[in-house]
Formats: structure tokens, C-alpha cells, sequence
């Protein structure tokens, strides 16, 4: 977590401990806080302050975003098709079957290309009538490439059906601006931009028709009921805001760290292959598959030596299936189960890629011989 999100959160837990519900001071000074934190992040995507959900995470705002949308879509016009990619994260696209196997939604998923691009004019082909919401991706976490969220908005817009996008791995690097990108819901997960896990956002256009998932006592414009976590709010506004000051310094420095990694694996690893987009991809994120490698196998062996990867999303964690997103861009299952994901952060160094990419050379061979 970056410093200034956790010397913001420190006093919430303690002096300033009030529930913001509450008519007492104590409440009060608890509610002023968040509402403060919810300017920022309004400032950030270019919204409203009453248009910023906050939420458990990322998990909870694509939950919200899909079913919210989807259920009130059915109840007030009957809509019941639902459009996503097939490269979504299963808090996405898990809603989604859910929606399809026991609300009988109709579910469809839109074509990607060999790097997990969405073709606008294939979304343009695939609206209905009935189409209730949309859902593509931002920037995939597995694979790191960036879907041309701005052009897929407009073509929703044109037919007036709701366009959410999963902006979790985008927060530190990609602009947020919910009104150049044409969303209608955008979901946000602190602990992707150096805040605390276990909160986020999601941002719910003004007129887009949701009902809430979880009910209660009508916190966050009735849409997330429960009393806010007033500290983790606090610690995630305080974390954009350091992503505010650092985005450029990131954008700029990080590409090359990440360039270098990956020419020296295709130059020098015989057999790996280089997943997702080679330029529309996030700057800190290079991901293959390694021929004849056992994915997991290799995350150990990295950890050994110091080095925190992943293969699919961290959230598979154990799990030996192969990536979905890696099948759907058409590797073979076998491949797929040879991936590797490393994202490089605000404190990596060309030093660490160097050690990192040494140490690599010597686990492929291990698990080759
Ligand atoms: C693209 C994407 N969406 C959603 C999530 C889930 O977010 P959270 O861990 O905040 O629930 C993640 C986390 O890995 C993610 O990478």
C-alpha cells in the first residue's frame, strides 16, 4: 500500500471512529470524511459525487454492475440479453452464467482476436432490442491488453444499452474518464492502485436503470446497504491520489522495464510466446506461455528465489484448470497451462527485471530437463 494511504486510514480506526449513518458528532465527522473521499474519486472519473457507489471491491461492483442492471432491465422492459466478452474476469462473467442458468437470461459472448481484443463492430452486429447490459473489459488482467473502451461506448450509447467495463487493472495507468470513455458503469478496486483490499467503486451513471443487490438500510443512494467501511474509503482516495501523482512518471518509466522482459524472453527462452497485445497493453504487465512448463510448478520455484507472479488471475490461485481467457484467445489447453503473469510495480527497478529474468532462464531449464 502506498504511506499516504495508510497514514490517512490510521485515525478512522481509532479517534475518529463514528458510524457516518449517525446524527452524533462522532457520526458526522465520519460522513464529512467520506463524502470527501467520494469527491475525489468523482473528480477523478469526471462524474458526480451521487454517480460514485462504494463498494467491497472490484468482485462487488461487477456483481452489481450485472445483476443490478440486468434484473431491473427485465423487470421494468423485459430486456434479458446480456453481451460480454469472453475474456472478463469470472466476477464478470461467473454474474454472468449465474444470470443465464438460474434467472434465465440469455447469454451471449462477443468475439476476441488472437490478443483478446473485443472489434467494436462486432458489439455494433450483436445489440438487440432486448440487449439489457453490456460488459467488456478494460485491461485484462491475465493477458494485460486494452480494449477500446471509448468506441464500444459510443456504439452503446447509440442504441441506448447500458455499457459497463471492468476498470480494475486500468486505475494506475488509464485514463478514467467516464465521459471519454462513454460508460455507463465502471468498476474500481482499491487494492489494484495501492490502497486497502476489500473496498472499491462503482460508478452508476445518472438514468441507468439498477436495482440492488444487497438491501438494507439504503446506504450509498439505496443501492449498497450497510454501514460504509469509513477507514478503507478514506485509505482508497488517499491511494488515487497518489496514483494522480505519480500516473506519469509510471506511464513513462514502466514500458521500458517491461519491453526489455519481454525481448529477452522471446530473444533468449526457446518456445515462449508472448500473450495478449504487444502495444495496446497495460505498461506494467508481461505475460507468456512456456512450452513443456508446468505453471505452477514455476510460480514455486520463482517464490523460492523471491519473486511473486501468477499464471491466470490470482483469485485461481491452486487451481490447475487452464486459463479460460488463454482458450479463448485460442492457445492450445496444453500451452495454456505453461502461463506465466508478471507485473512489475511502482518500486521495480531494471536491476529487479534483470534478476528476475536470470532467474527465470534457470527455472524453464529446471522444469524442462
Ligand atoms: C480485472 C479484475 N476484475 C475484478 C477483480 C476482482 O477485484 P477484487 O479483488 O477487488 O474483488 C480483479 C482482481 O484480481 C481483476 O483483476
Amino acid at each position: 500500500m502506498a504511506d499516504e494511504a495508510v497514514e490517512a486510514m490510521m485515525p478512522f480506526f481509532k479517534e475518529r471512529f463514528g458510524n457516518p449513518s449517525s446524527i452524533h458528532r462522532f457520526g458526522q465527522q465520519a460522513d464529512a470524511a467520506i463524502e470527501e473521499a467520494r469527491e475525489v474519486i468523482a473528480e477523478h472519473l469526471n462524474c458526480s459525487v451521487d454517480e460514485v457507489i462504494f463498494t467491497s471491491g472490484g468482485t462487488e461492483s461487477d456483481n452489481l454492475a450485472l445483476r443490478g442492471v440486468a434484473l431491473a432491465q427485465r423487470e421494468r422492459s423485459g430486456k434479458n440479453h446480456l453481451l460480454i466478452s469472453p475474456v472478463e474476469h469470472h466476477a464478470v462473467s461467473h454474474t454472468a452464467q449465474q444470470l443465464a442458468s438460474i434467472f434465465g437470461f440469455e447469454l451471449e459472448f462477443l468475439p476476441v482476436d488472437g490478443q483478446g481484443r473485443v472489434d467494436p463492430a462486432e458489439v455494433l452486429e450483436r445489440l438487440r432490442p432486448n440487449t439489457a447490459v453490456v460488459s467488456v473489459i478494460y485491461a485484462n488482467n491475465e493477458i494485460g491488453t486494452i480494449n477500446s473502451i471509448s468506441e464500444i461506448g459510443k456504439i452503446c450509447r447509440e442504441k441506448g444499452v447500458p455499457f459497463h467495463t471492468d476498470a480494475v487493472q486500468a486505475t494506475p495507468y488509464l485514463s478514467l474518464d467516464v465521459e471519454a470513455l462513454s460508460v455507463d458503469l465502471l468498476s474500481l478496486g482499491a487494492h489494484k492502485f495501492y490502497g486497502p483490499k476489500g473496498v472499491g467503486v462503482l460508478y452508476v451513471r445518472k438514468g441507468t436503470p439498477i436495482l440492488p443487490i444487497q438491501t438494507g438500510g439504503g446506504q450509498e443512494s439505496g443501492l449498497r446497504s450497510g454501514t460504509q467501511n469509513v477507514p478503507y474509503i478514506v485509505g482508497m482516495s488517499a491511494a488515487l491520489k497518489f496514483v494522480q501523482t505519480s500516473q506519469t512518471k509510471w506511464n513513462a518509466s514502466l514500458p521500458t522495464l517491461r519491453d526489455w522482459l519481454i525481448e529477452q524472453v522471446e530473444q533468449k527462452i526457446p518456445q515462449s510466446t508472448l500473450t495478449g497485445h504487444r502495444t495496446q497493453r497495460l505498461p506494467n504487465h508481461a505475460s507468456f506461455v512456456f512450452e513443456g512448463v508446468d505453471s505452477q510448478k514455476l510460480l514455486t520455484l520463482l517464490d523460492l528465489d523471491g519473486f511473486a507472479c501468477s499464471s491466470g488471475s490470482a483469485c485461481k490461485t491452486g487451481n490447475p484448470s487452464p486459463s479460460e481467457v488463454l482458450l479463448a484467445l485460442g492457445f492450445p489447453q496444453k500451452l495454456a497451462l505453461g502461463s506465466l503473469r508478471v507485473t512489475l510495480g511502482k518500486d521495480t527497478t531494471a536491476e529487479h527485471v534483470q534478476l528476475f529474468f536470470d532467474c527465470l532462464v534457470e527455472k524453464i531449464k529446471i522444469l524442462r530437463d
